[in-house]
C-alpha cells in the first residue's frame, strides 16, 4: 500500500521491530473492509445474544418453534368424532337425511353399489349379509376408512361428517329393500 514504506523507505511492506528466535514479521494489517465486517458480527452478536433466551429478554427459538407449532396444531381440523349408533338408526327413518344421503350415495357410490344398492364391482348393500358388519358402528366404519385392498375407498377425508352419517343413514335403509339386480349376498347375515 501507498502509506506503507519499508526499510529501506520504498514502497512494500514494512518489518516490525520485534524479532522472536530469529523470527520477524512483516506489519501486514488487515484490510479495512475486512475489520469492519469483523466488527459488525461482534456488534451483531450480542445484539443477537440479548434477544434469545434464556440471556436475554426474547422467548428463544425453542420457545418460537414451539409456539408456531400450537398455532398450527390449532389450524388442523379435529379429527371428527363418529356418531353414535342410535343417532345413525333415528338418521335411517328420517327422510330427509336419507334422502340427502341418497344424493351423496348417487354421486359417489352407484358407480361401484349399483344405483340401487343391488350391487356391481362392490357387495350388495341391501341384503342382510355384511362382509364388514351390518350394524351402524360398522357400516359408518367400512364408509370411513375404506378396504382399499379390495376396491373400497375410505371416504372419511373427502365426505364431510354429514354426509358421511347421511349417506351411511341412507345405506341403513335400504335394508329390505328389493334392487332390481341384487348380487347374491356376501360375508355373515346380521341382526340388527
Ligand atoms: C371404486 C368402487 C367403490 C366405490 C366408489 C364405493 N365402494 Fe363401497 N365397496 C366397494 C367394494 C369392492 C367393497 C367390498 C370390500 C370387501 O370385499 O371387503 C365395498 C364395501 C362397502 C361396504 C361394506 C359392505 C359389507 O358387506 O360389509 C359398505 C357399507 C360400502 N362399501 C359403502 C359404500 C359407500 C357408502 C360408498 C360411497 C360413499 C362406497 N361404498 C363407494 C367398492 C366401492
Amino acid at each position: 500500500m501507498a502509506d506503507q514504506t519499508n526499510e529501506s523507505g520504498g514502497e512494500g511492506p514494512r518489518l516490525l521491530e520485534h524479532e522472536y528466535d530469529g523470527i520477524r514479521e512483516y506489519d501486514n494489517p488487515m484490510p479495512g473492509w475486512w475489520l469492519l465486517t469483523f466488527a459488525g458480527t461482534v456488534i451483531f452478536s450480542v445484539i443477537y445474544l440479548f434477544n434469545v433466551g434464556p440471556v436475554g429478554n426474547g422467548k428463544g427459538r425453542i420457545a418460537d418453534y414451539e409456539a408456531e407449532m400450537a398455532t398450527a396444531a390449532a389450524l388442523q381440523p379435529a379429527t371428527p368424532s363418529r356418531p353414535a349408533a342410535a343417532a345413525l338408526l333415528a338418521m335411517a327413518s328420517d327422510e330427509e337425511a336419507v334422502e340427502e344421503g341418497e344424493e351423496v350415495y348417487q354421486s359417489y357410490c352407484a358407480s361401484c353399489h349399483g344405483p340401487d344398492g343391488g350391487g356391481l364391482i362392490g357387495p350388495n348393500l341391501a341384503d342382510a349379509n355384511w362382509i364388514h358388519g351390518g350394524s351402524p358402528d360398522s357400516v359408518y366404519n367400512t364408509i370411513a376408512v375404506g378396504v382399499l385392498a379390495k376396491g373400497m375407498p375410505p371416504w372419511e377425508k373427502s365426505l364431510t361428517p354429514k354426509q358421511m352419517s347421511e349417506v351411511t343413514a341412507y345405506v341403513l335403509s335400504l335394508r329390505g329393500t328389493s334392487p332390481t339386480n341384487p348380487k347374491p349376498p356376501e360375508g355373515e347375515p346380521y341382526t340388527p
